[in-house]
């Protein structure tokens, strides 16, 4: 990153005035937290004795024999506290909070992980908590709602244009200007304008790290390709950041496929012609916008992949084509899920999906001696009514249905 935020043609931080101050205040905090090795140990204490890490890298024995190519590994974010990686981020800049003395925290999220990620650590830290939820995330992802609320945030719909989280950041932006003074925004990816996309990379690089270490424990060399699911583009960064400098190591972001490349219905920026340069949301990146500049909508079955733009980062990884994206449609996420619940008994959230059907695709093209990391970034736990209506389940149905009537005959 250059001095004004740039990863050689994007980034930035185009910011209102009335925010100069606190972005100077963030980087300058930011600043010292890197250089101080006593706060990088204080933030892997805070994660291994309150979010489970490191967490495992399991072999995924079942997988590796059905396809018969690479040795398949998965990086189990799922097992962070709340249930994805969006907590490495949170927790690290819960530090920063405390350390810059804001009593009140704000947060936009899609999937609502980021959103129950920044509860908890409001919770525990005694922060006033607002999170920002696009309205059809809102129905999404109810039952992070519910425990959003219950740990004692308060959780506000937008009903803003398609009701996801593109509304839901303009919302918390236009908090953040009103509210500067006692308020700390938690940018929940690497997006944003500078520091967020750098220092919510940094955070996440302990995904990295740790799956280095443990790639080489387990299969004594490095892998041949990971493979990491882009919404905003944290988990991918988180893993990717470690691997970048190594030669030999081809790194995947999958992006959502929605209904297709030629549908429209999709939020495929990278690996699609679909994006095009843009400034929105504080930043420059490939967006999906029209002629005139407006943001077009999106669709993935995965609530926490639909947004329009990408990590500028990830952006110039891009265009320095030191990462291959590629994407996954909804009904190729259905089948990868489906196929990892059976073999393994593990429940890779419908985002996460997005890598795992990246990987099956290619990974019976790879010698047995090579292996991939999949990064699971979350569990699927939260996308329980999404994947039963997906699958169409009928016990399911029925059990909805009992329910409902029981609700409103009370
Ligand atoms: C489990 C999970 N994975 C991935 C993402 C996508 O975000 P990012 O690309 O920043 O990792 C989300 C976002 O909500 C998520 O909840």
């Amino acid at each position: 990153m250059d001095s004004n935020g740039f990863f050689g043609n994007w980034g930035g931080a185009y910011i209102p005035e009335v925010l100069h101050q606190t972005f100077q205040e963030l980087k300058k905090e930011y600043d010292r937290c890197r250089k101080d090795p006593a706060f990088w140990q204080e933030y892997l204490t805070l994660m291994s004795t309150y979010s489970c890490r490191p967490t495992p890298l399991t072999y995924a024995e079942n997988l590796t024999r059905h396809f018969g190519g690479a040795q398949i590994y998965i990086k189990r974010e799922d097992l962070n506290h709340t249930g994805a990686h969006k907590a490495n981020n949170v927790m690290g800049q819960g530090l920063l909070v405390k350390r810059m003395g804001k009593k009140r925290v704000i947060a936009e999220t899609g999937a609502g992980q980021h959103g129950m990620a920044t509860a908890t650590m409001a919770a525990k830290f005694g922060l006033d908590c607002t999170i920002y939820m696009g309205e059809e995330d809102v129905m999404r992802q109810r039952p992070n709602v519910f425990w959003m609320e219950k740990m004692g945030a308060t959780v506000v719909p937008v009903t803003d244009g398609s009701r996801t989280l593109k509304d839901a950041i303009n919302e918390a932006f236009r908090d953040w200007v009103t509210n500067v003074d006692d308020t700390h925004y938690v940018f929940g990816t690497a997006c944003g304008p500078a520091p967020f996309p750098e220092m919510v990379a940094w955070f996440q690089s302990i995904i990295g790290i740790e799956a280095a270490e443990q790639i080489i424990q387990y299969h004594h060399k490095m892998p041949k390709r990971v493979y990491a699911c882009v919404g905003g583009g944290s988990n991918a960064m988180g893993i990717f950041k470690r691997f970048l400098d190594e030669d030999g190591i081809e790194l995947v972001g999958v992006e959502a496929g929605g209904h297709g490349a030629e549908s429209g219905a999709h939020a495929i920026r990278l690996s699609s012609p679909d994006a095009s340069p843009g400034v929105a949301q504080g930043y420059k990146t490939m967006f999906l916008q029209d002629d005139d500049g407006q943001m077009k909508l999106t669709h993935s079955v995965a609530a926490g992949l639909d947004y329009v733009g990408v990590s500028p980062i990830l952006s110039d990884h891009w265009e320095n084509k030191r990462v291959r994206f590629e994407s996954a449609t909804d009904t190729e996420v259905m089948q990868a899920l489906d196929l990892t619940m059976r073999l393994e008994g593990i429940i890779p959230a419908l985002e996460s999906s997005h890598a795992f059907a990246g990987a099956f695709r290619e990974v019976g093209q790879l010698s047995k001696d090579d292996a991939i990391i999949i990064n699971q970034s979350g569990r699927g736990d939260k996308d329980i009514f999404t994947i039963a209506h997906a699958f169409e389940d009928p016990s399911w149905k029925k059990f909805i249905i009992d329910r409902g009537r029981e609700y409103s005959n009370s």
